[in-house]
């Protein structure tokens, strides 16, 4: 499995954090940045891990600002995305069973470490239901042409 992972200043300890700790599963990340706790622009971020997506260069997308908000409005903005904001492994949970969500957004001023790396391995081991949800993902695909 491969996955690109980006943030903002806020959430740049975070992401360091995650990435680690991805990588010491052994999986293979693309950090995209932020690379210092200096401040930066959120969409910057979102961007590069959105376009990694599209361009299926990675499996999954990590995305993580201040609160994760401005990383799920930007992503959601590119085709193909699916970003889930998920503050606990239930979010997560259910961003992929129902929603085929393909970038995790997280808060990295509101989740410590050990809420992360949890809501991180509940949304990488669940899959897709698919039936009436993915109905509902077509609806959605109606809407983004
Ligand atoms: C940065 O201060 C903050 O606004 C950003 O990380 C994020 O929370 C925006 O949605």
């Amino acid at each position: 499995m491969k996955i690109s992972i980006g943030s903002d200043h806020a959430g740049f300890e975070l992401k360091e954090h995650v990435k680690k700790y991805l990588e010491s599963k052994g999986i293979e990340v693309v950090d995209e940045g932020t690379y210092s706790p200096d401040s930066v622009d959120y969409p910057v971020f979102a961007g590069k891990v959105a376009k990694d997506l599209q361009n299926k260069m990675v499996d999954y997308g990590i995305l993580i600002c201040g609160t994760g908000l401005g990383m799920s409005i930007t992503a959601n903005k590119f085709k193909n995305i699916y970003a889930a904001l998920c503050l606990y492994p239930t979010m997560a949970k259910y961003a992929r069973m129902h929603n085929n969500a393909n970038i995790l957004v997280m808060a990295g001023r509101l989740m410590g470490p050990t809420l992360a790396e949890e809501t991180v391995d509940t949304f990488l081991s669940t899959n897709f239901e698919g039936g009436r949800h993915q109905r509902r993902i077509d609806e959605i695909k109606e809407i983004e042409k």
